[in-house]
C-alpha cells in the first residue's frame, strides 16, 4: 500500500515508502527535505519520526514554502528558501552542523508544472521563464533570444540528447532575427517545424528539459548539492535521491560510485587498487516504483530512488 500524504496538496509524492523506510535511522535526529515542493515527503517524515526530531525543508521556490500548511507537523520544521548547493551555508545559519538524513526528489512538481505563469509546459501557453526560482535573473527567453547558436545546439544537444539538435538551434536563430521569442507556443511551434507529427511529444519533452535545465543550472547544482550532502551526514546518516531522467540519474550513480570506494594507499595498492570509500551504496540497483504507485501516479513511472550510507 502507498503511503498517503496530507500534505501533498495537488502533487503526489513519489516512493513515499521506500523514501521514509530508507531514510529514517534515528526517529529523534535531524532530517533535510532539500527539495521540499508541496512538503509531501516532509509529512511523511514528520509521521514515522518523534517529536524531538528536528526538520528542515528547503526550496529554491520560495512561493511552495509560503503556502505549505504546518498543523499536522508535531517537531520544529524550519523552511528555508535556498538552493541545495548551498546547504552548508543553510543548515550552519541554523547552527546545524551535521544531519540523520538528506533527501533530493529531483525536478519539479506537478503544481509548478502545471501553472502556465512559470512558462515549463509544452501543452499550456505562458511567458518563456522556467525559473525555479524566481529572484534568479535567467529565463528561458533569455535563452532562447541571447545564446550563440553554438551554445543552444549544445545546451538542446546535451541536456535533450536531441539529435536535431544543431538544426533547431539553427532555425531559433533565424527566426528570431525577425521576431523574439516571448511563449512556450512560440518555442513549441519552432520544435513543430522540425518535427514530424508522431515524435511531436517526445521532441517537445527533451527541449523543454534541455532549456529548463540550463536555466537552473540544474547539473552544476546538483553535483555540489551531493558533494555537500554526503559531507553533512553523521556516520550511519543516508542521503536519498530520486531523479526522473537518465542524464540525472547518472550523475547521481557515478557521484555514489566515485565515493564509495578510494584509491588504496602505497602499501596496498600491489594488492588492490581501491579500498572502501567514506559511503556505502545501500541500493545496489536504484528502487523503482510498483505497477499501482505507476497506474496511482503516471509521473512516477520515470522514478529511480538511489540511498547511500556515510561510513565516517
Ligand atoms: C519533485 S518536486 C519535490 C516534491 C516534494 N518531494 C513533495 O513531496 O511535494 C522538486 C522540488 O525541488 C525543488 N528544487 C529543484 N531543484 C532544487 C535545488 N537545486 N535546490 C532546491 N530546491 C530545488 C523544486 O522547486 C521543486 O519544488
Amino acid at each position: 500500500m502507498i503511503a498517503q500524504s496530507p500534505a501533498s496538496g495537488n502533487h503526489t509524492p513519489v516512493l513515499l515508502n521506500a523514501v521514509v523506510s530508507s531514510l529514517v535511522t534515528s526517529k529523534t535526529g535531524i532530517y533535510v527535505d532539500g527539495t521540499f515542493g508541496k512538503g509531501g515527503h516532509t509529512q511523511a517524515l514528520a509521521n514515522a519520526l518523534d517529536e524531538g526530531a528536528t526538520l528542515v525543508g528547503i526550496d529554491q521556490d520560495a512561493s511552495l514554502l509560503e503556502t505549505f500548511d504546518q498543523s499536522g507537523i508535531a517537531q520544529s520544521l524550519h523552511l528555508v528558501h535556498a538552493n541545495f548547493e548551498n546547504l552548508d551555508q543553510a543548515l550552519r545559519a541554523m547552527g546545524i552542523q551535521q544531519v540523520n538524513g538528506i533527501l533530493y526528489d529531483l525536478g519539479l512538481n506537478s503544481a509548478t508544472l502545471e501553472d502556465a505563469e512559470r512558462g515549463f509546459s509544452f501543452d499550456r501557453n505562458g511567458p518563456l521563464d522556467m525559473r525555479f526560482d524566481q529572484s534568479q535573473p535567467l529565463t528561458a527567453a533569455r535563452v532562447l533570444n541571447d545564446y550563440s547558436e553554438k551554445a543552444l545546439g549544445k545546451i538542446l544537444f546535451e541536456y535533450g540528447e536531441e539529435k536535431a539538435a544543431r538544426k533547431m538551434a539553427r532555425a531559433i536563430v533565424l527566426r528570431r532575427e525577425s521576431t523574439s521569442f516571448k511563449t512556450t507556443a512560440d518555442l513549441r511551434a519552432i520544435v513543430a517545424e522540425l518535427t514530424p507529427y508522431k515524435y511531436l511529444v517526445k521532441a517537445l519533452s527533451r527541449v523543454f528539459q534541455a532549456i529548463r535545465i540550463e536555466v537552473n543550472h540544474e547539473f552544476e547544482a546538483l553535483k555540489t548539492g551531493l558533494e555537500k550532502a554526503v559531507d553533512l551526514l553523521v556516520p550511519g546518516g543516508r542521503l536519498a535521491v530520486i531523479s526522473y531522467h537518465s542524464l540525472e540519474d547518472r550523475i547521481v550513480k557515478r557521484y555514489f560510485q566515485s565515493q564509495s570506494l578510494q584509491p588504496a594507499p602505497p602499501e596496498i595498492q600491489p594488492y588492490q587498487n581501491t579500498v572502501p570509500g567514506r559511503i556505502d551504496i545501500i541500493t545496489r540497483k536504484p528502487v523503482v516504483p510498483d505497477e499501482e504507485e505507476v497506474a496511482q501516479n503516471p509521473r512516477a513511472r520515470s522514478a529511480k530512488l538511489r540511498v547511500v550510507e556515510r561510513r565516517s
